[in-house]
């Protein structure tokens, strides 16, 4: 087969390595991006007269009809032809002869495949959006649900105060919610076209950018040809993006392992989404979690990879750049996974309200409030921060609770006490005296949740 860039060799490539610097492998799912691109180029091209008109009529119709031909299966893709822009175009040139080989014109595969890029990527970064704001939902749904479910909060994973299940929910929300904005600004900087830069330094042909960022739906054109085929930092950003938000989910899986093990119990995940073990009959694992949580090491892995591909490129367009597409597409689709698994599982576990409660009444989770009720009695904090810890030191060597010392117990460590902190250290009380932005009484908690109804709704 003849290259169309063969002009100037003499003798064909090792057939080793076309196989090694292909690659239809893996940007082929580009090929939508492709075809709609070199659509609306050769339609611009027609309009300034660079190409006659009926050429590009006959180049916009035919690549219509390969665009419905790839759709329906009907097309296999060739490895000697590299990539998808050259597949495309081989395919173009083998329908209608000398009239597809206008095409490329004004054009080079180094604009090409930066466009591609990013109409792809700003395709996927709208999906992921919608299932992160679909994750949101679900979390402000189950929020409403558990205002009341008082759950110990914790600091280095010892009880520290009682929360509710809301509460806790809706700290993760709030992450979603970043992550959701870094995606938008993300798009924003994809949102560029590329296209017309050239290889590296535009075309003497009178081009309309402006025509071309129309038709394919691009808020802006670039302002400098080397840096429009030459830096992928979209792509970076992405994968930055998609590596916190991969972040945040592993912390969140972290949590559900944790609290459906035997140990916590405050949860139980839904069969659909755990696996037994093939030798121990009583099992019953966490793998869907514990995979979100594995999986966001091949995100970061792919942001890493990303960066060191670019680090030492000279401007402008290199090979090492098409070392790009797998890491990308595949932080795409890993994350594309994991949200809407992540998603369903939450919504379809048991919370267990019963141990969560046992958990925050033990652990001394209100001996803050305890030090507080002193503190309103007018006794400084460091001081009540010292005889409160004399009182738990005294519960655990008697194996009980604050809520549970007589006050005869309490008056032999300070004299202040009366029987009005028992009112003030019960954890529903303790939740409930949070009412402040932010806090985790149900007030505030509902509060929290209408913004984010009103926040979700107007969301795209
Ligand atoms: N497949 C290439 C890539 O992914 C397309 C651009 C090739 N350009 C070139 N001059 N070899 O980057």
């Amino acid at each position: 087969m003849q290259k169309l860039w063969g002009g100037r060799f003499t003798k064909s490539t090792d057939s080793f390595t076309d196989h090694f610097h292909s690659s239809i492998g893996f940007d082929s799912r580009m090929y939508h991006e492709d075809i709609t691109g070199s659509m609306a180029h050769a339609q611009m091209l027609g309009k300034q007269n660079i190409i006659p008109q009926e050429d590009a009529d006959i180049i916009v119709k035919t690549l219509g009809e390969i665009l419905e031909d790839i759709d329906a299966g009907k097309i296999s893709f060739d490895e000697k032809a590299e990539d998808i822009h050259m597949n495309i175009e081989t395919i173009l040139i083998s329908r209608i002869g000398d009239v597809g080989k206008r095409l490329h014109t004004g054009r080079s595969r180094n604009d090409q495949v930066a466009l591609d890029t990013r109409m792809y990527t700003k395709k996927e970064i709208t999906e992921i959006q919608k299932l992160v704001k679909n994750l949101m939902q679900e979390l402000n749904t189950l929020a409403a649900a558990h205002t009341e479910t008082i759950l110990p909060g914790y600091t280095h994973l010892q009880r520290a105060q009682p929360v509710t299940l809301a509460h806790h929910l809706l700290a993760y929300l709030e992450m979603f919610k970043r992550d959701y904005a870094r995606l938008s600004d993300t798009y924003k900087r994809t949102d560029v076209l590329p296209l017309g830069s050239g290889a590296l330094a535009t075309t003497t042909y009178p081009l309309d950018r402006f025509f071309v960022a129309k038709k394919l739906g691009f808020a802006e054109i670039s302002a400098n040809s080397m840096d429009a085929v030459s830096d992928r930092d979209f792509c970076v950003e992405l994968v930055s993006a998609l590596s916190i938000m991969m972040m945040h989910l592993s912390r969140f899986c972290e949590e559900l392992i944790l609290w459906s093990s035997h140990e916590f119990h405050f949860i139980e995940l839904d069969d659909a989404y755990s696996t037994g073990s093939s030798i121990m009959p009583q099992k019953k694992n966490p793998d869907m979690a514990e995979l979100i949580r594995g999986k966001s090491g091949r995100v970061y892995g792919h942001l890493m990879g990303l960066l060191t591909t670019l680090k030492g490129l000279p401007l402008a367009y290199n090979k090492d750049m098409q070392e790009d597409k797998e890491g990308l597409f595949d932080a795409i689709d890993t994350v594309k996974m994991c949200l809407p698994v992540f998603t369903n599982m939450i919504a379809t576990m048991t919370v267990q309200k019963d141990a969560m409660l046992q958990a925050a009444k033990g652990g001394f989770t209100n001996a803050t409030d305890a030090a507080d009720w002193l503190v309103k009695q007018g006794v400084a904090f460091r001081d009540a921060h010292s005889i409160i810890g004399r009182l738990v030191l005294y519960c655990i060597e008697h194996q009980t609770n604050l809520d549970d010392l007589s006050l005869a117990e309490y008056r032999a460590i300070s004299p202040v006490f009366d029987e009005t902190v028992y009112e003030a250290i019960g954890v529903k009380q303790c939740v409930e005296a949070r009412n402040v932005i932010g806090g985790p009484a149900k007030a505030a908690t509902e509060q929290a949740i209408a913004q984010n109804q009103a926040y979700l709704s107007a969301l795209m």
